[in-house]
């Protein structure tokens, strides 16, 4: 339990993953493969990590002696989702070693940090301002034109905590519509976005392992509904030197982060073919979910390759693949879906399918083109 320990971890040994959902879950069969056992981090009890963990401690995040103590009984810890608060975080990163590091969260899990980050380094995004009051969004959309979209900096995910600004649009009453979604308030940050015209949506997973070795899988196109991801389309139809700016990019994201462990770039493809990166999340995604039946190592496998100190396996694709995802109610479809020989299935272990709630996926094979 050595914090400067970075060789690689024999197995048997113990991987702390910080959250407990579907992505830790996915992440700790994983983990299991190469015999690692893993310890879950979370405050919900039966959350779906938990189902498949050796150890798991139930506890909330400001819970200091608790996630201490889980701290000090991993050899290595990482997260499945960016909204940990940083001082729990941090406490941990004092206890054990943290891949992705703190400072990698801190920067993702605030979109003005995050945009502030790849500008710096040079990576295009479509014009923002921050917008943390109603002045402040007003000079912002002097700067960013309409339509435009107001978000909250932190906490979103799957559009929440975003309010569409269209032209003629009341914007104190937009900035109130926002604050109304609990993730922003008045000294909590907010960003305003010129909106995109994409052509369509892609990503790119990249992991970078604790050597500085990088692998990137093939772009996907991603579609969503509501602001939730439908489904993923691996490969996006899109030009081989398209593909490669796009492979290009995360991989410099990742290098300039000092990466360990696995990083989603989300991208807007442009109708002149401009790539505009949207967000990072730096774990597993929701749109990498095909490799575990498409390519040779899944984004599992190679996240817990990267945290553990492993080397990075191939990722190369033996497979074209679309995922879907089963979102509230369409959980009621899994009987269909598990007796069709063309359909790989993922269930989470969720038991209330609430609207909207990723509650599995499933996956079509066809052979590459
Ligand atoms: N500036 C923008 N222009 C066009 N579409 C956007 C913009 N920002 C977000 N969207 C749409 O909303 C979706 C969710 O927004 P995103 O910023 O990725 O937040 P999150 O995934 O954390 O909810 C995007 O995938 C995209 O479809
Ligand atoms: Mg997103």
């Amino acid at each position: 339990m050595s914090t400067s320990y970075s060789g690689p971890l024999p197995p048997g040994s113990v991987i702390g993953i910080l959250g407990g959902g579907q992505l830790g879950r996915m992440t700790a069969l994983a983990a299991a493969g190469f015999g690692y056992r893993c310890h879950v981090f979370t405050p919900e009890a039966d959350a779906p990590a938990t189902q498949v963990c050796a150890q798991t401690t139930i506890a909330d995040w400001d819970d200091a002696e608790a996630l201490a103590q889980f701290a000090a009984a991993c050899d290595v810890v990482t997260y499945e989702f960016e909204n940990i608060p940083a001082a729990a975080a941090a406490l941990v990163g004092r206890h054990a070693i943290l891949r992705p590091d703190v400072r990698v969260l801190a920067i993702c899990q605030d979109r003005i940090t995050e945009k502030t980050f790849l500008g710096r380094i040079g990576v295009p995004t479509t014009r923002w301002r921050a917008a943390g009051d109603p002045d402040a969004l007003a000079r912002g959309v002097a700067e960013t034109g309409l339509p435009a979209v107001l978000k909250s900096a932190r906490l979103g995910y799957d559009g929440k905590g975003q309010v569409a600004l269209v032209p003629g649009i009341d914007l104190a009453a937009a900035w109130a519509e926002t604050v109304a979604t609990g993730m922003a308030s008045a000294g909590q940050p907010a960003i305003v976005e010129a909106w995109v015209e994409f052509a369509l949506e892609i990503s790119v997973i990249v992991a970078r392992s604790a050597g500085g070795d990088i692998a990137a899988y093939v772009p996907v196109e991603n579609q969503h509904e509501n602001h939730v991801l439908r489904r993923t389309i691996a490969p996006a139809a899109i030009t081989q030197a398209l593909a490669a700016k796009a492979e290009w990019l995360a991989k410099a994201i990742a290098e300039a982060l000092e990466l360990v462990g696995v990083l989603a770039v989300e991208m807007f493809v442009g109708g002149d073919g401009a790539l505009l990166v949207n967000e990072l999340a730096p774990r597993p995604h929701n749109s990498g979910h095909w490799t575990i039946d498409g390519c040779a190592v899944s984004q599992f496998e190679q996240c817990v390759r990267a945290v553990a100190g492993l080397p990075l396996g191939p990722t190369r694709r033996h497979a074209d693949a679309v995922m879907e995802n089963l979102l509230g109610d369409e959980i009621a479809r899994w009987p269909e879906l598990v007796a069709d020989p063309e359909v790989q299935l993922h269930l989470y272990g969720k038991n209330e399918a609430r609207p909207g709630r990723k509650m599995g996926h499933f996956t079509r094979l066809r052979p590459c083109r």
